[in-house]
């Protein structure tokens, strides 16, 4: 049997610390199928398909990650792409009380999918996608948190959006 994991999330963009979680999950699971969430609530900075490209541009090179847009629910597309588990990554403690609330809602409404918690590494805890937008859009330094091409992405978008 092959263990499919979900690793869902808006990745907007997505950064180090993402794809730290994607990686060690691999020791774990046959395939990670990472779900690139429309979230139309979080008004992304980037549209579905900027952040999807640069999912498939970071992960190209591997065959066991597979990258898929959703809309809808989150255990709908688990389903759907025959997943068992559903995997988060969990940062500082106050990510705790959302994951456990989302991991519990998720759990009622689909019992026979699990979630799975990564901690993140330490020097990826306190990376966030806004805080990485927000740094940049400040001509900060954000090199050590993207690949090198979502880093060219945004500092392209963020120079056209000026
Ligand atoms: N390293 C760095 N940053 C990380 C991270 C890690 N390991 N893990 C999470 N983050 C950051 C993200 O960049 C994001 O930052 P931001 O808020 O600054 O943009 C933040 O932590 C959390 O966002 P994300 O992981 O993208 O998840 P989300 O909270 O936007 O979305 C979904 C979570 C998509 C899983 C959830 O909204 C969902 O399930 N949607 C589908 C609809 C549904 O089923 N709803 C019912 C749920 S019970």
């Amino acid at each position: 049997m092959t263990a499919i994991a979900i690793y869902p999330g808006t990745f907007d963009p997505v950064t180090r610390g993402h794809i730290d979680i994607c990686e060690r999950a691999l020791k774990m699971f046959d395939r990670v199928v990472i779900g690139v969430a429309d979230s139309p609530a979080k008004q992304p900075f980037f549209n579905l398909d900027e952040r999807y490209d640069m999912l498939k541009t970071v992960f190209a090179e591997n065959g066991r990650i597979a990258i898929k847009p959703f809309s809808g629910l989150l255990i709908d597309f688990a389903r759907d792409s025959g997943a068992a588990v559903i995997l988060r990554g969990l940062r500082a403690i106050s990510d705790f009380e959302y994951e456990v609330q989302l991991a519990g809602m998720n759990r009622s409404l689909a019992p026979e999918i699990e979630t799975v918690f990564l901690t993140a590494a330490q020097r990826y805890a306190f990376v966030s996608s806004s805080l990485v937008r927000e740094i940049a859009r400040l001509d900060g330094d954000v090199s050590d948190f993207l690949h090198p091409e979502v880093l060219k992405r945004l500092t392209a978008k963020l120079k056209a959006s000026k």
